[in-house]
């Protein structure tokens, strides 16, 4: 089995090492080529990927090279998890929003958008020449934003699943408060990439009894704490939001805190540099413990779980359970057909197919709906460009909606943003 990671050299990447050498028997990598442009950083995370492959007795190679290809020539799964215009990019997508009063994030609100534009044409691209390579290549999407790059990969018909860590998290920690083996932990787990709800949490499948209300009796500001949420919100909702609901729920609050204190990318450049100071030390053959430090806890075992699932590995049959990012296709009955989701749903060497979901309160159901159509104008404006399309897609989001500052933040984005967008 061959697979190529597109964003090799990212620092991110001794993680899934790990995973993919801890979980070998679930995925039987024979050849892993780690694609990047970044020469250097590629020469520094590649020979770290063979000392963690070795220490362990993984018998698979790993190759390096800037030749994306040769580099997808031949695999079954390419992985992509690429940022465009790196921590550099980011910076800027948290800092300048906060002058016009809103929330400076990565993947939510303005930001996000910014992301998009820069990302959704070269991940098309990549994805392209892919199937170029091998038609019946599986891709699997870390690429932020995830639901709009999946969508925009799925429009194509490119055989393409979109991945997130957050449910996975999520269920390890229920996992520990519960103590029982993580597998077990089914979450009925709703919404959109970065905007989803754990409404239930049960044991041994959907059947199962929800333990969610004992978990929050229990456990409930211990949760909250952790995702940076407000105690008494979990308790007034019964169920568990992502920690990026915080950017909605509480915008204004994280505005000012935002303001305050330097952004996440350039806490998470500093993180970066050391990093590969340590990546660099020849004696260094395990993942670093730093690296928990970044937001990426799990990814490596999602991934496997994902990939092993699509490649048909030996045990898995009838399909197992995983929360993806995939067509709705109706399951939520309130969105279009061909709008991007992320639920539970059973993967096998076809794809995903949601399970299906149970009716929504309006309370998220409304938001849903309202990001997903900022999702479809965001796409719009990622594809064909236009100063116009940047603003509707702004008008639409359910953080800005005000002209004067949709107009503000668009001419904002484009001064920013012009060295990755063609068309600006
Ligand atoms: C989580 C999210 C990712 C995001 C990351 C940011 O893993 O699911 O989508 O990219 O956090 O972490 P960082 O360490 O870069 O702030
Ligand atoms: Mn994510």
């Amino acid at each position: 089995m061959k697979l190529a990671v597109i964003g090799g050299a990212s620092t991110y990447t001794p993680e899934l090492i790990d995973g993919f050498a801890r979980l070998r028997a679930t995925l039987p990598i024979g050849e892993l080529v780690l694609v990047d442009p970044a020469a250097e950083r590629l020469a520094l995370v590649g020979g770290l990927a063979r000392r963690i492959f070795a220490r362990q007795g993984h018998p698979g190679t790993i190759t390096t090279t800037a030749d994306l290809d040769a580099g997808v020539e031949g695999a079954d799964a390419v992985l992509i998890q690429l940022r465009v215009g790196g921590q550099a990019a980011r910076e800027r997508d948290e800092t300048w929003p906060l002058e016009c009063g809103c929330v400076g994030q990565e993947t939510t609100g303005v930001g996000g958008l910014a992301k998009a534009l820069r990302t959704v044409p070269l991940v098309l691209e990549i994805a392209e020449r892919v199937r170029r390579a091998n038609p019946d290549a599986w891709i699997i999407d870390f690429t932020n934003p995830v639901g709009i790059v999946t969508r925009a990969l799925l429009n194509e018909g490119h055989r393409a699943v979109g991945l997130c860590n957050v449910a996975i998290h999520l269920q390890r920690t229920f996992a520990g408060l519960l103590d029982v083996a993580p597998e077990r932990v089914h979450l009925d787990h709703v919404g959109l990439n970065h905007l989803t709800w754990e409404r239930a949490v049960r044991l041994d499948g959907p059947g199962g009894t929800d333990l969610l209300p004992a978990l929050l009796a229990e456990h409930g500001p211990r949760i909250a704490e952790r995702l940076h949420l407000p105690p008494a919100l979990l308790e007034r909702l019964g169920v568990v939001p992502s920690y990026y609901l915080r950017y909605y729920y509480s915008h204004d609050e994280v505005v000012a805190e935002q303001r305050a204190k330097p952004s996440r990318a350039a806490e998470v450049a500093a993180i970066e540099r050391e990093l590969l100071d340590l990546y660099a030390d020849p004696a260094l053959d395990v993942k670093p413990g730093l690296l928990s430090r970044r937001g990426g806890a799990f990814y490596s075992e999602a991934a496997v779980a994902l990939a092993a699932s699509l490649l048909g590995g030996a045990d898995k049959g009838a399909g197992d359970v995983q929360v993806v990012n995939t067509r709705n296709n109706g399951t939520l009955p309130f969105l279009p057909a061909d709008a991007v989701i992320e639920v539970p749903a059973r993967v096998d060497a076809t794809g995903a197919a949601p399970l299906p979901v149970a009716p929504l309160d309006p309370l998220y159901a409304g938001l849903i709906a309202h990001v997903t159509a900022y999702e479809d104008l965001a796409l719009q404006a990622a594809l064909h460009g236009g100063r116009d399309r940047v603003f509707r897609a702004l008008l639409a989001h359910p953080l800005i909606g005000q002209t004067a500052r949709a107009d503000a933040l668009t001419d904002a984005l484009l001064a920013h943003n012009r060295e990755h967008l063609a068309w600006a």
